[in-house]
């Protein structure tokens, strides 16, 4: 049964008996306006999640108070910002635009010390930094920070809220944005909803997915993937204190949220508007995919789970229309493609794009990556990718096995392969890998590793090879190239910039030595940014390649800010007519091109000049060499790894 009303009846209701005597007039007014356009939105939303229950009004009505209250405490400096963005909505579109994601303690190592890291952002053109997960968090293991105890607590060994409002300030004012986490799938064991629920209060007990036996956490389990088979098997964690299991995703300290209850969305609510009057200019939705659970599914992707981001997004709207969501769905990409859209996630990680990179430069084939992108690259104009090569996470091989099939490959056989390439296993890899979250049952496994370990320059350095270390370099440069270049904002993962190889030191650390994505949590210290930014100069073949890689990205970044194709354009996949080669066209509205031709294998490589036809000129220029290019009936010659920018003369 749904309790259907009209929601402007329902906004009436609410508006009579709201008190905005608290709000400025300007603010009253805003507010109010704001409501009328995007509560119709919200109304559809939340009724659709919670209509059936007999208090979703009564939480619909606290929920408006708290988008209210959530608009009292945003500051001036953030309602302008807010003012300003709703003029120029795409703005993350821009050229401008690159990120990188740092962790503050392995840069810092303090909030306070970050302030001395602008001038290393600012050399290699960084106009936004992801904080990552900054909170109060459980000492020891936290999962890098995602097992969130208090959101509107800084982890004192960083500093303090008014530290990062200071920081993000100061960023600012150097045109870099700060772009922080949403950890709303799930909460900390430590955080004070799970200590009420531990404490056997009932009503906080409703805020996660607690189980009296196994019965239905059985059920669920027939279809459920694990997600951290190596942490623990299955989904669920038997509680002693509570005699309960605990529905946990992830770690078996991190408690999944139980986003039936209409209570949970509110509170959470109250805490996303938290983060965002903090002034980042984007919250990173982690784990998003999780949300909504359905039994008799893989409570993956749910329809709810896209209807609750919605309606947060029009939250978000109404009090903060300054922020974006980005979205973290590291799923199968028909599924990735779901979250974005304006009114619900603008920007999105592009984690098809990131594994099938990787793909092509240990097959040194392209078919894989031309056609995946042919199907899956093209998303809404007003919303955009975030690109990226590494992160702090493993590498999960998410492409689609129908478009590989096409292709005569068999996905469980490739998988395994690239598993195989990527830890080193394979004969004549380059990579030094090491294997993540194997699955004993059904022989998943992921791969973790710094991109110059993967790269080769671990192996190449410890075999004291010239030409092995060049050419760990070259594909480097050409991944990154890639991000730079292809439609979406380029986001840089710290410690690649400056070619680190894998930090094997976690393994003597008990709280982090089960978890191998630690491998490629690296730091960032003065001397790294001392060599960078050219106060010392390279004292080893491994620094004489980090400043390369440092020196090779700076070049390419700041060549796509001076050209307005790298902003708003479509991007065209092409097919090329030699395997080892990858192609795309940038076009916009003014009728600017651009031309990339990618070489993903170590040989020189030919390709005949009918390609450059895209181009509708006789000439062009690569803009990364200054070369000019002819059209003329000679093949066109691609040396190892070489990437070409080619614009119309
Ligand atoms: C996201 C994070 C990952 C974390 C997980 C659970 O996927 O990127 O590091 O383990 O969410 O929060
Ligand atoms: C899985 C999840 C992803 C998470 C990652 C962490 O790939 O789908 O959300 O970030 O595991 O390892």
């Amino acid at each position: 049964m749904s309790y259907a009303a009209d929601s402007g009846v329902c906004l009436d209701r609410i508006l009579a008996s709201t008190d905005l005597s608290a709000l400025t007039k300007k603010d009253a007014a805003t507010f109010t306006r704001r409501l009328k356009a995007h509560f119709p939105r919200l109304f559809e939303k939340y009724t659709f999640v919670y209509g059936h229950q007999y208090d979703c009004y009564f939480h619909l009505q606290k929920l408006v108070e708290l988008l209210r209250d959530g608009l009292k405490s945003r500051k001036p400096a953030l309602k302008a910002l807010d003012s300003q963005r709703l003029k120029t909505p795409l703005w993350y579109s821009d050229e401008e635009q690159v990120g990188m994601a740092c962790y503050v303690d392995l840069m810092g190592p303090t909030l306070n010390d970050l302030h001395e890291k602008i001038p290393y952002f600012k050399a290699l053109g960084v106009t936004y930094v992801h904080l990552m997960p900054l909170y109060d968090a459980p000492k020891g293991d936290s999962d890098g920070g995602y097992a969130v105890s208090d959101y509107r607590k800084v982890n004192p060994s960083l500093g303090t809220v008014k530290d990062l409002e200071k920081l993000t300030a100061a960023l600012q004012k150097e045109g870099i944005n700060v772009v922080l986490d949403f950890v709303f799938n799930h909460t900390s064991d430590e955080h004070a909803w799970a200590k009420a629920a531990l404490s056997g209060d009932k009503q906080y007990q409703d805020y996660y997915y607690l189980f009296d036996d196994r019965s239905i956490p059985d059920q669920y389990e027939h279809t459920l993937r694990e997600i951290f088979p190596q942490v623990r098997r299955g989904s669920f964690t038997f509680n002693e204190a509570m005699e309960k299991w605990v529905w946990t995703t992830f770690n078996s300290f991190q408690w999944d949220l139980n986003y039936s209850n209409p209570e949970v969305f509110n509170a959470i609510t109250s805490e996303m508007l938290f983060l965002a009057n903090l002034g980042c200019a984007a919250l990173r939705l982690d784990a998003l995919a999780f949300i909504w659970k359905e039994m008799g599914t893989n409570c993956e992707n749910q329809e709810k789970a896209h209807v609750l981001i919605q309606a947060f997004n029009c939250c978000l709207q109404i009090v903060a229309p300054a922020v974006v969501f980005k979205s973290e769905a590291i799923v199968h990409p028909d599924e990735v493609l779901k979250y974005i859209d304006k009114d619900e996630c603008q920007l999105s990680y592009n984690p098809l794009l990131m594994a099938l990179l990787w793909n092509s430069l240990a097959t040194r084939k392209t078919r894989l990556l031309t056609n995946s992108m042919k199907k899956s690259f093209a998303i809404s104009d007003d919303c955009t990718w975030v690109n990226y090569v590494r992160c702090h996470d493993d590498i999960g091989w998410t492409f689609d096995d129908a478009v590989a099939s096409e292709l005569g490959i068999n996905s469980f056989d490739h998988r395994y392969f690239l598993n195989q390439f990527y830890t080193g296993r394979f004969e004549g890899s380059f990579a030094n890998g090491v294997p993540f979250a194997e699955n004993p049952s059904n022989g998943d496994c992921r791969v973790c590793g710094s991109l110059a370990s993967l790269c080769g320059l671990e192996g190449a350095i410890e075999a004291n090879d010239p030409q092995a270390i060049d050419e760990a370099v070259k594909r480097m440069l050409l991944l990154y190239g890639i991000t730079f270049s292809i439609g979406g904002i380029p986001l840089l993962y710290s410690s690649d910039e400056i070619a680190k190889l894998n930090d094997y030191s976690y393994r003597l650390d008990e709280t982090k030595s089960h978890d191998d994505r630690w491998v490629n949590r690296i730091a960032v210290n003065s001397g790294d940014t001392a060599l960078a930014l050219g106060t010392t100069t390279p004292e080893s073949e491994a620094q004489t390649a980090s400043l390369q890689v440092f020196e090779g990205l700076k070049q390419m970044i700041a060549i796509r800010k001076q050209h307005a194709i790298f902003g708003q354009s479509k991007t065209h996949i092409l097919d090329t007519d030699n395997q080892h080669c990858f192609a795309f066209l940038r076009e916009n509205s003014e009728g600017q091109k651009l031309l990339v031709i990618c070489n993903f294998s170590e040989h020189p490589q030919s390709l005949h000049r009918s390609l450059l036809a895209t181009l509708k000129q006789s000439a062009s220029k690569d803009l990364l060499t200054d070369e000019t290019v002819e059209m003329e009936s000679s093949p066109l010659e691609l040396a190892p790894y070489q990437q070409m920018w080619l614009q119309p003369v």
